[in-house]
């Protein structure tokens, strides 16, 4: 059912150094139309540096990604974000005594060029547009998650974990991305917590016509449940690519996993 699929990013060369360090060397690979691929690979692997320099926060040492017929390296976060890619971040990133809402919208001002403080602090003077984001974050929160609609005005530190990384894949879906990159979205959740969080993601990318999820993700069930194809790091190559079966049973990612655990 992939193989009919268009990619939707095209990575070439891709080379990230930080002085000395190597963190993605000559990278090639692609990201398909509304694939859910898995990114795998031990800790310092460049999976997270994959990420910052995809949406525009590195800027790479050489090598292109081309996303919507364009080089996205060179240009700034927020027409990468603006052109449609959304991320969530390893760490959370909300902001505990604030709403949903507030939370949510704070998600997508960050990446406008103006206008945070004035609006937040004078919604009366933006009545119009503070009520087009209440209509939006009801919306989305209806897809992804109901229960959290009627909550939209309570604060963040209220909600359990796994609530607070639906607030957060809420916020990165605000902008409508086509593609979605989720860093360790399981991280600090128990395994349940984790299922119930991957069948909302299935769930989206269902009702999301073309969505493409990127999934950094240490679990291996998980990785098995919901993604429809793998690509393996280790220091920063691209060693495995392929199904689940495919690269779980590939002698090098096996030899690197051992590498990290000895
Ligand atoms: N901003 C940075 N400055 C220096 N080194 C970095 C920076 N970001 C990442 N690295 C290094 O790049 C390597 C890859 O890191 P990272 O992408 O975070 O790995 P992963 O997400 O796979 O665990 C690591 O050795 C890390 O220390
Ligand atoms: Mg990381």
């Amino acid at each position: 059912m992939t193989n009919h699929r268009q990619a939707l990013v095209d990575v070439a060369g891709l080379t990230m150094r930080f002085g000395g360090l190597t963190a993605l060397d000559k990278l090639d690979m692609q990201i398909m139309e509304g694939e859910i691929l898995g990114l795998l690979g031990p800790n310092g692997s460049g999976k997270t540096t994959f990420f910052n320099v995809l949406t525009g926060l590195y800027k790479a040492s050489s090598g292109t990604i081309t996303y919507n017929g364009r080089n996205v390296i060179g240009q700034r976060p927020q027409e990468i974000y603006r052109s449609g890619v959304a991320r969530t971040f390893q760490r959370s990133r909300l902001s505990l005594p604030l709403t949903v809402f507030d939370n949510i919208v704070i998600g997508d001002y960050q990446h406008m060029q103006h206008g945070l403080f004035f609006n937040l602090f004078r919604r009366r003077a933006f009545r119009a547009e503070y009520d087009a984001y209440v209509g939006k974050i009801e919306a989305l929160l209806q897809i992804f998650s109901p229960p959290l609609v009627n909550r939209l005005f309570e604060p963040v530190e209220t909600f359990s974990m796994i609530d607070r990384r639906r607030i957060e894949v809420c916020r990165a879906l605000l902008s409508r991305p086509r593609l979605l990159l989720l860093d360790e979205p399981s991280a600090g959740m128990t395994h349940d917590e984790t299922d119930a969080l991957m069948e909302d993601i299935l769930q989206v990318r269902g009702k999301l016509d073309n969505l493409s999820i990127v999934l950094i993700e240490h679990e291996m069930n998980v990785i098995e449940r919901i993604t429809d194809r793998c690509i393996v790091f280790n220091y920063g190559k691209k060693i495995a690519e392929g199904s689940y079966a495919e690269i779980t049973a590939d002698a090098n990612v096996q030899t690197a996993y051992l590498g990290e655990a000895a």
